[in-house]
């Protein structure tokens, strides 16, 4: 190989890195002259070969190839992915199929949640909120719970080493509302509750409850019938009724549990409502004079009532779940569904 043969592969060299359009190109033509291999080192190996007259310029100009080569791959390869970065056109490959981004949909616990603030907002209800680690005086005490009321009991509820707890129903947030607001008080409050119930078909160490409260002058528990019939009809069809059973809560008095008719066979009895008619939905009554007495409301001017639902019983009957779990297995089959 001669000076001039030499000087001609360096221009091929350059031209070629020169014209490499991606990675995979450029590293082709690295290897090909710089690689283990390639040409440049096979020079280099030969250099003894050749005629001593000529033998340090071949050197010389086999060691510019390689260096300018290897600067040129250098800055060849920042541009290359620079350009695949950008958006510019030039970056932009118009081949490639289109990224799919699957739509989702909202997991039929959120649905329900978000149709039953929208009908009680319809109302003039306002949704408020409070902490799911809760102080025992806001889950238990302020709602009139005796001290050895057995929803106490470790065996029901978690507690946490600082002395708070998980709230095991929504109804804190009753107190904690009562506490800053004065009446009229209209509210529904969604979250979550956490039970140290074992888990099985219908029940859920983690589930969520609505609460609702309504504190004026005269409410009376046939507002509290009439709305939740009101509510029960916009959820699930103008054919539900509603029923009070007699119950008891610390914090209502009186109270009820309340079940909506089944919407699947109207009444008649089904697989759906376990062939009663009827589906328990929760409980519900007047707020307890003691519960107005604690966050300080007069309990001869105002009377209110509460109610707390159950949102995943209400998603399971709306929707035909079966089984509770399937709510939180994340199955996207099951998910993709609602
Ligand atoms: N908090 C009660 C429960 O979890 C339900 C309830 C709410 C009852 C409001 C009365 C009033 O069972």
């Amino acid at each position: 190989m001669n000076a001039q043969e030499l000087t001609d592969l360096k221009q091929a060299a350059l031209a070629e890195a020169a014209a490499a359009t991606d990675a995979a190109a450029l590293e082709a033509v690295r290897i090909k002259y710089l690689g283990r291999n390639g040409r440049v080192p096979e020079i280099m190996d030969n250099l003894r070969n050749i005629p001593a007259a000529d033998r340090r310029d071949v050197g010389r100009l086999a060691n510019e190839l390689k260096n300018e080569l290897q600067n040129l791959v250098n800055a060849r390869k920042q541009e290359l992915q620079q350009s695949a970065g950008s958006t510019g056109p030039a970056a932009f490959d118009y081949t490639l199929p289109g990224r799919w981004r699957g739509l989702g949909s909202r997991h039929p616990v959120t649905q329900v949640i978000e149709r039953t603030i929208g009908i009680f907002r319809s109302m003039g209800f306002t949704v408020a909120d409070g902490p799911d680690i809760e102080t025992e005086y806001h889950n238990f005490d302020a709602l009139n719970t005796p001290a050895d009321h057995p929803s106490r009991d470790t065996q029901d509820t978690f507690y946490l080493k600082t002395g708070q707890l998980l709230r095991t129903q929504t109804s804190p947030v009753q107190i904690r509302v009562m506490e800053k607001q004065k009446p009229p008080v209209r509210i529904i409050a969604p979250g979550r509750c956490y039970r140290r119930d074992t888990t099985d078909a219908t029940h859920s160490a983690n589930f969520h409850q609505i609460e609702g409260l309504y504190v004026d002058r005269h409410v009376s528990m046939a507002e509290l019938k009439g709305d939740l019939t009101h509510f029960a009809r916009q959820l699930m069809g103008p054919g539900v009724n509603i029923r009070f059973r007699p119950h008891f809560f610390p914090f209502t008095e009186p109270s009820v549990e309340y079940d909506f008719s089944c919407h699947v066979c109207g009444g008649k009895g089904c697989r759906v409502c376990k062939f009663s008619g009827w589906i328990e939905i929760s409980g519900a009554g007047m707020v307890n004079p003691k519960v107005f007495d604690i966050v300080g409301y007069d309990p001869e001017e105002f009377t209110g009532y509460a109610f707390g639902m159950g949102v995943e019983r209400i998603a399971m009957i709306l929707y035909g779940i079966p089984d509770i779990r399937m709510l939180y297995e994340n199955d996207v089959r099951f998910l993709e569904q609602f």
